[in-house]
């Protein structure tokens, strides 16, 4: 292998990044660049450059994606209602593969011959960066210091840093690792692996308790055209602004808790609590707006579409065929949602209260059972004739055989 002499990091400021950053530079002798992409973490990321420098970064990006991940990343998972396993709105699993992507081109920009990352070698994220840095350039040398470095604990990467002169935040003292962009806060580790123990109330970050949530409930309304959430009460928003504002409104009214037992990529199952109230309330809103529109069949053939779309993200295959097949199925799905979902927010739950739209399948002189009813009730008889023919067929011959 040709000696590397530069390597990308995608770096957080945390701890575990900044220990890499120190043990690239002695291991390999080589440069180190970090890439920072800011996605909606919620903290500034000003202090990223000087905390960078003064670890030894020899150069620092620091690029703001929210709204390409906004648009190419959420947006086409929220059409399709990709939720992992009916749960996790996937907010982590979305934005692995756009920060690969970064460092991918960064590697690019300044002739790098490795990027590196900071995930351990027994989850999902690992997978993540690395089988989308594959897909965007099978060449790159791809470093991974978790998985094999010999500092094994928090412990003795926090007596590394000191010994190393790394500055740290007294929140590495934080029992938790968390994730957070604007589609959500993954958190885990701590008190949370113990799964037959509620969350401590500190480990949420973003969302009110039930208990501390306003007596009264909120009403909102949101508006979508062909699947794109587009006003909030009636008030035009861009994507990014739209998911903070509902971040905020959803996280007030505790909405968007999840607590989740799931099954990772590499075997094992882990317990992770996520907080995502503007992706719980926009896949719902935009799911009952489906009810309306969406013929049956497609309707129903959409939650399979669903629920593969959701594993093909969770299973860091964003680059494969299969899915951008999918994206192709979905987009075609959405030219008639449109319209308008009126929600109502308390004390963690989310409620569908109304719901409108120019393209509803909904005819109430049909479905009613007043007299402004049109339907033939008369016509269902041959209907359910025709429709029973091949159970009545079945009868006759397979099942008199069953009963000898
Ligand atoms: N379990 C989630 C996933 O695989 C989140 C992983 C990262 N979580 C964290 N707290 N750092 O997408």
């Amino acid at each position: 292998m040709s000696k590397i002499k530069k390597i990308v990091l995608a770096y957080s400021g945390g701890l575990d990044t900044s220990v890499i950053l120190n043990w690239l530079k002695e291991k390999y002798g080589a440069e180190v660049v970090t890439y920072t992409a800011n996605l909606g973490q919620g903290k500034p990321l000003d202090s990223i450059e000087n905390k960078a420098k003064s670890t030894g970064a020899s150069k620092v990006y620091i690029e703001d994606l929210r709204k390409e991940f906004c648009l190419n990343y959420v947006l086409p998972a929220l059409k399709a209602g990709a939720v992992y396993e009916g749960k996790y709105p996937l907010a982590t699993a979305l934005a692995r593969p756009l920060i690969t992507k970064g460092l991918i081109e960064t590697a690019k920009k300044e002739k790098a011959e490795a990027i590196a990352h900071g995930c351990s070698g027994k989850g999902n994220d690992q997978v993540r960066f690395e089988v989308t840095a594959k897909a965007l350039n099978p060449e790159i040398t791809i470093l991974a210091p978790l998985r094999e470095w010999e500092l094994n604990s928090r412990e003795e990467e926090v007596r590394y840093a000191k010994e190393h002169n790394i500055p740290l935040e007294i929140k590495e003292e934080s029992p938790y690792s968390i994730d957070r962009n604007l589609w959500g806060v993954s958190i885990e580790c701590g008190p949370l692996e113990d799964i037959g123990q509620e969350p401590p109330p500190e480990s949420y970050q973003i969302t009110s308790s039930p208990q501390d949530a306003p007596k009264e409930p909120t009403y909102i309304n949101i508006t979508f055209r062909e699947g794109v959430p587009c006003r909030f009460n009636g008030k035009e928003y861009k994507l990014v602004s739209l998911i903070e504002k509902l971040n905020l409104v959803g996280g007030k009214n505790a909405v968007g808790r999840i607590d989740l037992i799931e099954n990772r990529l590499i075997g094992i199952k882990s317990r992770e609590i996520y907080e995502a109230p503007a992706a719980v309330i926009l896949h719902y809103a935009h799911r009952e707006l489906e009810r309306l529109t969406l013929d049956k069949d497609t309707f129903r053939f959409k939650e399979i579409v669903a629920q593969k779309y959701s594993e093909l993200v969770y299973d860091g295959l964003w680059h494969s065929p299969l899915r951008q097949a999918l994206d192709g199925f979905v987009n075609q799905t959405q030219r008639f949602v449109s319209g308008e979902v009126k929600l109502k927010l308390y004390k963690g739950n989310c409620t569908v209260v109304g719901r409108k739209s120019p393209y509803s399948l909904y005819e109430k002189k049909l479905a009613t059972y007043s007299e402004e009813d049109t339907f033939d009730q008369k016509a269902s008889q041959g209907f359910i004739h025709i429709w029973s023919l091949p159970l009545r067929t079945i009868s006759k011959t397979q099942r008199r055989e069953e009963k000898k």
